[in-house]
């Protein structure tokens, strides 16, 4: 990068925000990106695991789907005012609006776009995915594309299909790159 194109570009953003339905690969891409930037990484399921000391399928089987809700955008609150942080989030947390508020404001959201089949070749039966019906494939046709129209409300987005989470990582590297210094 050139001094002048970098003075001319925004800084890059604290906060990378990876967003897609379940099984776009968001954790081993998110992992890798961090490890490339020298980054910390989060995982906001795991975050909401180590923090109601259960895991996501006991919480929405013991407690429902709106208290995993309301421990998901508790966790993206407590992130707000961290950097240098890649953060995997839960495939349903950027349809709530006030959650897309904060990660659009506070960071670079970064869609993975993963075709249908690839998503379920990665799930197969989706265990501990309480919202992955693999027995129901009009409803999972439904929720996906009922999703993409949300999902495309990113900032960026990235081809997330067939590819290694090597290759999407660097992708997902070059695609920022290109926008921030
Ligand atoms: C969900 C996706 C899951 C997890 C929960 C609900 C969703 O995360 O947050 O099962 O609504 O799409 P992944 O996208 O990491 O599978």
């Amino acid at each position: 990068m050139s001094r002048a194109a970098a003075h001319v570009l925004p800084p890059f953003p604290g906060l990378l925000f990876l967003v897609g339905f379940m099984g776009s690969g968001k954790s081993e891409v998110g992992r890798r990106v961090a490890a490339h930037l020298g980054w910390a990484f989060e995982d906001t399921d795991r975050a909401v695991e180590r923090e109601r000391g259960r895991s996501v399928e006991r919480i929405f089987r013991e407690a429902g789907e709106e208290r995993f809700r309301e421990a998901e955008r508790a966790v993206l609150r407590g992130l707000s005012g961290r950097v240098a942080v890649v953060v995997a989030t839960g495939g349903g947390l950027f349809l709530d609006r006030s959650a897309r508020i904060l990660m659009r404001q506070g960071g670079a959201t970064v869609w993975l776009d993963a075709d249908l089949d690839t998503v379920r070749s990665r799930l197969g039966s989706g265990t501990g995915r309480p919202l992955w019906n693999a027995a129901d494939p009009i409803a999972v046709r439904e929720l996906y594309e009922r999703r993409r129209a949300v999902y495309a409300l990113c900032r960026f987005r990235v081809d997330a299909s067939a590819d290694t989470p090597d290759e999407v990582a660097a992708r997902v590297l070059h695609t920022i790159r290109a926008v921030y210094h």
